[in-house]
This record gives C-alpha cells, sequence and structure tokens, in this order.
C-alpha cells in the first residue's frame, strides 16, 4: 500500500523543516532607493505609494533608522531634473550626478552597508533609451565604452557593486575589461541584470525614474516575455563575459526563469528584482482589501526564495526589515 507522502508532518516545526532555504534574513534583502540633485528634496512618487525621490540628507535621515534595524544593502538610481540629459548620457557620470555625490558620503555615514549602483544610460539620455543611438537604432559599440566608464565613475566614488540594467549585448565584458585595467576587479562586483524580460510591470519605475523613453519601447534590447531559451543564452553569456552575480527581473512573473538560471549557476549569487509594478500591485490589492498585506508580501518573499533567488530587490524592504525585527517572518 502506498504511504501517504505527507503523513508524517502534522506537527507545525515538522512540516516548517520541509521547507529548504526560503528563510529572509536582511543579507537576503537589497533596498533601491532613487536620488535626486536638490540635497533636501522629499519627492513622493504617485504609482509608488509611500516612496519618495529622496535628496543625499533625507536619504541619510531615512536610512538611519533602517540601518539601526538591520538594513545590509541598497541600490541606487540617479533621477535629474536640472542637469542636462543629451545623446551621450553625459549626466550619469558628471561630478553633479546625485549617485556620485553621494557615494563618498553613503561610504562615511554608514561603513557597514553594501552600496551597489544601477548602470544605465535612459535616465541621462535626451531620447530615453538605455544606450547610444545612430541613425540605423543602437550603436552598440558606443553603448558598451559609454556604459563601462559609467562604471567606472561609480567604483571610483566607492561601489561595491555595478549592476547595468540597459541589456546592451556584450556590456558585460566590457565592463569586466574596463574594472580589470583600472585593478578594480577584487574591490567591485559586477551584477549583471542577465535576465531582464521587456516588462508592463516597469511602470511606475519609469515615472520614479524619469526615464521612459521618448519613442519606440525597449523591446530590441529586453527580452520577449515567453523566451526561456533566449533567457538561458543572456545569463550564460553574461557568466562568460565575466558576471560576478546574475539577476532575474521581474520576479513574480517569471519564477520559472529564476529557477532555470539558479539550476544552470548554482554557484552564483542570483538576485531577483521584485519590480515597481509587482510592488504597486501588491500594495492596491491590500489597500483595496483583496487580500492580506502582510500575509501575501511573506508568501512572494517565500516563493522567490524556494525559485532560488539569494537575494531579493524590493521596495518592501522596510517593512520587512520590520517583519523580522517582530520574530514574524
Ligand atoms: C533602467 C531600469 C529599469 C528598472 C531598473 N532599471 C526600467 C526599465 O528597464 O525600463 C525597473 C525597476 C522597477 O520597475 O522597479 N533600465
Amino acid at each position: 500500500m502506498a504511504t501517504k507522502l505527507h503523513g508524517g508532518f502534522f506537527h507545525s516545526t515538522l512540516r516548517k523543516l520541509q521547507e529548504q532555504n526560503v528563510q529572509i534574513h536582511p543579507h537576503n534583502l537589497m533596498y533601491p532607493l532613487f536620488l535626486v540633485e536638490n540635497d533636501d528634496a522629499v519627492q513622493p512618487i504617485p504609482s509608488m505609494p509611500r516612496i519618495s525621490r529622496l535628496g543625499i540628507n533625507e536619504a541619510k535621515k531615512h536610512l538611519e533608522p533602517l540601518v539601526a534595524d538591520g538594513l545590509e544593502s541598497i541600490l541606487l538610481f540617479g533621477v535629474i531634473e536640472t542637469l542636462p540629459k543629451d545623446s551621450n548620457g553625459s549626466s550619469a557620470d558628471s561630478k553633479e550626478n546625485p549617485v556620485i555625490r553621494a557615494l563618498p558620503k553613503l561610504r562615511e555615514w554608514f561603513p557597514n552597508l553594501l552600496i551597489a549602483c544601477d548602470v544605465c544610460l535612459c535616465p541621462y539620455t535626451d531620447h530615453g533609451h538605455c544606450g547610444i543611438m545612430n541613425e540605423t537604432g543602437i550603436d552598440n559599440e558606443a553603448s558598451i565604452r559609454r556604459l563601462a566608464d559609467i562604471s567606472i565613475s561609480y567604483a571610483l566614488a566607492g561601489a561595491h557593486i555595478v549592476a547595468p540594467s540597459d541589456m546592451m549585448d556584450n556590456r558585460i565584458g566590457a565592463i569586466k575589461q574596463a574594472l580589470i585595467s583600472h585593478g578594480l576587479e577584487k574591490k567591485v562586483s559586477l551584477l549583471s541584470y542577465a535576465v531582464k524580460f521587456a516588462s508592463s510591470f516597469y511602470g511606475p519605475f519609469r515615472d520614479a525614474a524619469k526615464s521612459a523613453p521618448s519613442f519606440g519601447d525597449r523591446r530590441c534590447y529586453q527580452l520577449p516575455s515567453g523566451s526561456k531559451g533566449l533567457a538561458a543564452r543572456a545569463a550564460q553569456r553574461d557568466v562568460e563575459e565575466g558576471a560576478d552575480m546574475l539577476m532575474v527581473k521581474p520576479g513574480l512573473p517569471y519564477l520559472d526563469i529564476v529557477r532555470q538560471t539558479k539550476d544552470m549557476f548554482p554557484n552564483f549569487p542570483l538576485f531577483v528584482y521584485h519590480v515597481s509594478g509587482e510592488y504597486a500591485m501588491l500594495h492596491h490589492a491590500a489597500a483595496n482589501g483583496a487580500l492580506n498585506f502582510e500575509a501575501a508580501l511573506k508568501e512572494v518573499l517565500t516563493s522567490m526564495r524556494r525559485a532560488g533567488a539569494d537575494c531579493i530587490i524590493t521596495y518592501y524592504t522596510p517593512q520587512i526589515l520590520a517583519l523580522i525585527k517582530a520574530k514574524s517572518l
């Protein structure tokens, strides 16, 4: 007679033993921050309730209690308003760039905090695309050279991790080579947004980062949502080109790809980005009484860990740290 598979697991502790590597510790979380030029600004983002773009002084105030609650890592995005946007994305690494200015201060104020910088051109180009354009479209060579230069600027300003999100072909190789030629490859880690899909779930972010493309879309450099093989090849290529860590993005709709990527590269830390649209979706569903916020958030995190994520990049990090502190996660 067949034994009932779950017959012996009647006690909640025994049931918990069936969950492997799904716990959430502070080091499993990375918190994205939007930094603006005006040091004292607090700019609420309407499409991302409870999230604001911050000037560096406000970012300090915002981070202090979170670091006290165990926050271990952040991901920085620069958003510009008065600095110029041009075809070369010159403001991405100018002296006045909010991320470049914030890095040394954050390193000084929070010496133990791990700091990653998103590397992309879309917040800084006049057309809002993630690369340099020529008459026919993206100029790949020029784009990856520019992305490598920006990465070096962030590294020299104090970033521990550079995380290119642009999806230009072969930018990982170009950035890795640049890190090596500056002697930075052992001090700065390269986190590739390796498997980034062209997704409608980025909607609120483009509002937050003021980075929506002024024409066209990103389908010729981000991955089509149905592609599994291309996702595998993108991760493979980035590993071969020298990525230290990989990311899948968005999260929930792509957990099969998270699992596939982890199975392909079990020895590489895998990040999953619970993106702005996922953030907004959960917020609005809970705010309208459709589901219980805390229970749903825990389920999302558990599912991401189960699928193979080592680190979850999420705007809900403050709430999750509070749950960890209250021992209810
Ligand atoms: C920039 C970038 C995007 C996100 C992270 N980096 C937007 C995009 O590619 O369109 C999305 C993050 C989010 O939605 O939370 N290239």
